[in-house]
């Protein structure tokens, strides 16, 4: 499914999509180069999470985990797999992705350490053009299912379709 996303305003509304369908074992990987929008989604999501914590650009940490205020809501592991070396170094972190959500900026290549199924969301910055990084300008955001037996689609389908047909 691919959408177009043309505030950062509108990618933290796409966040709080995916917060209101997401459920402890999900992983959800944000791909895409530098300042495409990966933690302008991430902070959205975490926001409607009520996380007790704020999501941030993750820079110096490579795992960060965030509570959430609400006691219905799992917690949130937001991951910067940039800083990571190996799926070895993965392991260390001992994520318990049962019971979190897990959130994962440049994970493609280690999402399947992390479980047999996840959330891929592309997101890509127009192409060519100079561009002011502070200045709202349209994403291409692509979401695709992938692993074994993957049901994310069904759940997370429906609400993205009507975020879709919302933003016209
Ligand atoms: N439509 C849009 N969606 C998301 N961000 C946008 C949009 N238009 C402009 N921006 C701006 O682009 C920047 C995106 O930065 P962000 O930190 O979210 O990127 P990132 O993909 O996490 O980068 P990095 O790889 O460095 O972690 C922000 O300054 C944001 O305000
Ligand atoms: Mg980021």
């Amino acid at each position: 499914m691919k959408l177009v996303v043309d505030t950062s305003a509108a990618m933290e509304q796409l966040g709080a999509v995916l917060a209101g369908v997401a459920r402890a074992g999900d992983v959800i990987v944000l791909t895409g180069e530098l300042g495409a929008g990966k933690t302008t989604l991430a902070r959205g999501m975490g926001d409607a999470m009520e996380l007790e914590t704020p999501v941030s650009s993750p820079t110096f940490i490579v795992a960060r985990h965030h509570r959430s205020h609400n006691p219905e809501r799992p917690p949130l592991v937001h991951l910067d797999a940039y800083r990571l070396g190996s799926s070895a170094e993965l392991d260390e972190l001992d994520i318990d992705v049962e019971h979190s959500i897990v959130l994962a900026e440049w994970a493609a290549e280690y999402a399947q350490a992390l479980s047999n199924q996840w959330l891929e969301i592309g997101v890509q910055r127009p192409i060519g053009g100079a561009e002011d990084v502070e200045s709202d300008q349209p994403r291409e955001v692509s979401i695709s299912a992938h692993g074994e037996d993957n049901d994310m689609m069904a759940r997370f389908g429906a609400a993205l379709e009507d975020f879709r047909v919302s933003r016209g």
